[in-house]
């Protein structure tokens, strides 16, 4: 993007024309290189079917590059017209109940609707058509948050398409009845007519056909995109497109959609209210770089402040708006941008913080805002560097599905918190990670870690053993590969599909009672908790056992010394102080240093390098002022307490939420 690029959600449909000129002159003020505009405007830019009013929205687009603001273009088809449910209700979704979303707010579509698509792509044609070549165009924007509020429709025509889709993924329904063990209670379908989503069921429904569901639905979704993504493309074959995500969104899996996206694109709302806010923006940043192979993304929505939809809504207080858009930079953000430009003075958003608050811009807001607008148009020697981690965290959106259903050994397993767990430890220490699907070549990492990857096909299996014997270092958890692709269990003591490159064999679940809590005896200091297991040792030493309950004596954590690497084995859910003594002895044997040998706690470090150079980036998300001594003297490029112009530094004063960036 050659640039670190500023700026924010502009709806200038909320103002009356004249406002634009001050919009303009302001977003010069603050530093505003990029917006994303026309978001929610379709009921105003085609206001009866095939009727369109775009010369309002023209002249944004004009005003805009005439103040050399560039534009990722919104396709503006997140919140259909009024008219158009009204003419075709059956575009409205439908939950698992058959009860209907009523029009009124937004994303009241069904994904499988043609109606919709159909509408969609019209629009987007014109779009395309009318400001394919207008200079100011950047990007694409496709759509908004797909799945944010209707990530699952169970009506009719989605019933429909979800025939077709099983038809195309089966061929057969003697297939389909295999794939789901469609035998137990007398499921078995004799024709793909005889189907139907998951919709409520008495009791416990078909697991396979839930897993193949959210496959869909997701499936769904992608395929609005794509529809939207051909029209584009046809037109404007050269412009990026991209759509934004949310952050560890459970129906939609980035990685799938990664591969046709030419910029990832995430929206994160750190909550000041929660201490540990920017440890899940951290993961969440990880995920979207990873899924995008590396490349720099955009952090395309935060909030400048306050946000209206949770149940207390913080401002940021002062600097930590400033420090969180940074920690997307250090993790390998090329842009950052908020929702939104100016804040509206009704609608259901009216009290979400903007750029542009209410009281206008003598205000702490907007002085926050253009202070960090300039202070990110001075470093374009960023844009485009990245980071390298030598740890993969592994993650699936398929497992999530399968993993996440009742009648399973324990409702407790949450797979978004046990990634989290197994984050944080590295995160911690200063270790940077990347967090990729099963299926990504995992030759670049020295370590990989599996939070309790339940779904695992024979072919990931042999891949991670081929990895710790080539050398590689593994850490598994519990309730690990123990279903096929059909959520059918492998056969023959779990995890089948790793038994040989853990050097054992879970023969028995124990999970845990709510508040349990098992010591740990051995080389571990702690309890387990949520979670425990027989494991029978198959060459594997133990680390750690149970010190009390049914499973006293026998191994809770294990090491296995496997070909040139060794895989390690946690059979319960370790409290952070255990995890944490646990990965640093991983990270040792793999050969993993941190970022910075010594950090002070609270300073996350992270390094990206690019054709300008290297650069360490240190941020304080810690009370106090911290200080950081460098391995060697450095340049500084930014931050605090810092002057670019002078010469090297050796050692850094971080105050609380203070950044540095340095040229390693
Ligand atoms: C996002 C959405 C934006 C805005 C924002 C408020 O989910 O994409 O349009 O609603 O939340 O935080």
């Amino acid at each position: 993007m050659g640039r670190i690029h500023f700026g924010g959600d502009y709806n200038p449909e909320h103002w009356p024309e004249e406002v634009r000129a001050e919009d303009i002159r302001l977003m010069q003020e603050a530093g505003v290189s990029m917006v994303t505009a026309g978001i929610f405007s379709w009921a105003l830019v085609e206001p009866r079917p095939g009727a369109y009013d775009f010369d309002w929205f023209g002249r944004v687009l004009d005003d805009l590059h005439g103040a050399g603001i560039r534009v990722c273009l919104a396709t503006m088809t997140a919140s259909p017209p009024p008219w158009l449910t009204e003419q075709h209700p059956e575009v409205l979704p439908q939950d698992a109940d058959g009860v209907r979303r009523w029009p009124g707010s937004r994303q009241h579509f069904c994904p499988s609707s043609p109606v919709y698509r159909e509408h969609a792509v019209r629009l987007v044609t014109e779009l395309a058509t009318r400001y394919g070549t207008h200079p100011a165009l950047e990007s694409w924007h496709i759509g908004n948050e797909y799945g944010c509020s209707n990530p699952r429709c169970y009506c009719d025509v989605s019933a429909a398409d979800f025939r077709r889709w099983l038809h195309e993924r089966y061929g057969t329904v003697e297939a389909l009845n295999t794939a789901w063990a469609t035998t137990f209670w007398s499921q078995r379908y004799g024709t793909f007519e005889e189907v139907f989503p998951p919709r409520t069921t008495p009791t416990f429904p078909n697991p396979a056909q839930v897993l193949d569901y959210a496959r869909f639905c997701d499936d769904a979704l992608l395929q609005c995109y794509l529809a939207e993504k051909e029209a584009l493309r046809r037109i404007t074959p050269d412009v990026p497109v991209t759509t934004n995500h949310m952050p560890l969104h459970k129906p939609v899996d980035p990685y799938a959609w990664a591969a046709h996206e030419d910029v990832q694109a995430l929206d994160f709302y750190q909550d000041p209210y929660d201490p540990e806010t920017h440890v899940g923006a951290a993961l969440a940043f990880d995920v979207t770089r990873s899924a995008g192979g590396g490349r720099p993304w955009m952090l395309m929505e935060q909030a400048p402040s306050a946000v209206n939809w949770r149940a207390r809504n913080s401002p940021k207080p002062p600097g930590t708006m400033r420090l969180w858009s940074w920690q997307a930079v250090a993790q390998g953000a090329d842009a950052v941008l908020y929702f939104q430009w100016r804040a509206t003075p009704g609608g259901a958003e009216k009290f979400h913080s903007a750029m542009v608050p209410h009281a206008g811009t003598d205000t702490r807001i907007f002085r926050e805002v253009r202070a960090l607008g300039r202070e990110l148009a001075a470093v374009p020697q960023l844009a485009g560097a990245r980071s390298r981690p030598e740890v993969a965290l592994l993650a699936d959106w398929h497992s999530w599905w399968a993993l996440e259903q009742g009648s399973h050994p324990s409702a407790d397993l949450d797979f978004a918190e046990t990634l989290r767990r197994h984050y944080r430890p590295f995160f911690d220490a200063g270790v940077e990670c990347d967090v990729v699907p099963p299926d990504r070549d995992l030759s670049a990492y020295r370590l990989v870690v599996v939070p309790n990857l339940y779904l695992m096909s024979t072919e990931t299996g042999a891949r991670l053993t081929e990895f710790v014997r080539a050398g590689g270092h593994l850490l598994v958890s519990y309730f690990t590969g123990i279903s096929d692709d059909c959520d059918r269990v492998h056969l023959g003591g779990y995890p089948a599909p790793l038994r040989e490159v853990l050097g054992l064999r879970v023969e028995e679940f124990w999970p845990l009672a709510e508040g349990q809590h098992l010591p740990l005896t051995g080389t571990l200091t702690g309890s387990g908790d949520l979670w425990s297991e027989a494991i029978d040792l198959e060459g594997a030493e133990e680390v750690a056992a149970f010190g009390a309950g049914e499973l006293a004596g026998r191994p809770a954590v294990t090491r296995h010394a496997y070909g040139d690497g060794v895989a390690w084995y946690a059979g319960t859910r370790l409290p952070v102080a255990a995890m944490r003594a646990l990965v640093d002895r991983v990270r040792a044997g793999a050969g993993v240093a941190p970022v910075l040998p010594g950090l002070p706690a609270g300073i996350q470090a992270t390094v990206r390098e690019g054709a300008e150079g290297r650069f360490l980036f240190l941020l304080n998300h810690g009370a106090g002022t911290a200080t950081v001594t460098l391995p060697e003297p450095m340049p500084a490029v930014a931050g605090d307490g810092v002057d670019p112009a002078a010469g090297p530094v050796a050692s850094v004063d971080l105050p609380a939420r203070g950044i540095v960036v340095l040229r390693a």
